[in-house]
């Protein structure tokens, strides 16, 4: 059994009276790509941000690398690369200018810093667009720069929150290979999707989020056959949807309007 990279016990988000996270309890092992599927509004940010530092638990326990994110936050933030929901590039400089100031960032010494930077802007596809303004990048463009800011300093775990929302098909497949050869390199991958087909995909484990809650969690084969046969919205056998709607009791159409988001997010412009 491969070992142990994060694990959470009960972790929990209350805002008001509002529960965005309701006592997750699970565990990513070395190497996984962990996806966490679920509607807008289920809780997977919340969930990355307290995994993250960014935001603190209001209950239960996060371990990630050794580390518990709310007793030593900085040496969780030294092991961990993440890629926010909203834009982290800035578009008025070039591809390079945003990596240099990541390596600043990560305090990367200053001899190894063009040899990193060089070396993720070739893994990522930017070579020819590198001293081009971001502005000027397409959405695939940017979202695998803000993935080689994220990887600069080489983590051993990577958080990407909606990595391909907002992009194209051809785009979302440029941003899927490059998190593919990540996973292959060994940087174990916890990433939030609501494109099921991604997560099949891409994700040697998923965990479907619902209201706060874990209503599935396993390996995709695993979630597709714990529904029962004959369940089946397409009719075509058990699919990724199925499962999500066995377990919410609903279709992903009904509340909370996961088509409808991804449709939007789709058209919406990510630099303003
Ligand atoms: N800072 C906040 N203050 C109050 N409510 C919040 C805050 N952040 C998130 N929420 C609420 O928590 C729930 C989960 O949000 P989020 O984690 O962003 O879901 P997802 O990423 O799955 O779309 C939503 O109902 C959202 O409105
Ligand atoms: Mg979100």
């Amino acid at each position: 059994m491969k070992e142990t990279i994060l694990e959470t016990k009960r972790l929990s988000r209350r805002f008001g009276s509002l529960t965005a996270v309701d006592e997750i309890s699970f565990v990513v092992r070395r190497g996984d790509v962990f996806g966490l599927i679920g509607p807008n509004g289920a809780g997977k940010t919340t969930t990355i941000k307290m995994l993250t530092t960014l935001l603190p638990p209001t209950g239960g326990t996060a371990i990630v690398a050794g580390w518990d994110v709310v007793h030593h936050p900085a040496n969780v933030r030294r092991t961990i690369g993440y890629v926010p929901q909203l834009l982290s590039a800035d578009g008025s400089l070039t591809g390079y200018e945003n990596l240099l100031l990541f390596a600043k960032l990560y305090d990367l010494p200053a001899g190894e810093r063009e040899d990193r930077i060089h070396n993720a802007i070739e893994f990522m596809g930017l070579s020819d667009a590198k001293d081009k303004l971001v502005r000027t990048y397409s959405g695939g463009m940017i979202r695998r720069l803000e993935i080689a800011q994220a990887v600069l300093h080489n983590p051993p775990v990577l958080f990407l929150d909606e990595p391909t929302v907002g992009l194209d098909p051809i785009a979302r497949q440029s941003v899927w290979k490059q998190v593919e050869a990540l996973a292959h390199n060994g940087t174990t991958i916890i990433l939030t999707t609501h494109y099921m087909e991604e997560a099949e995909n891409l994700c040697s484990r998923i965990a479907i989020m619902y209201r706060g809650k874990f209503v599935a969690n396993g390996s995709p084969a695993e979630l597709k056959r714990s529904v029962p046969k004959g369940f089946s919205i397409g009719g075509n056998g058990s699919t990724l949807d199925d499962v999500f709607a066995f377990y919410s009791g609903g279709t992903l159409e009904s509340e909370g309007g996961y088509r409808e988001t991804s449709r939007v997010r789709r058209t919406a412009r990510r630099l303003g």
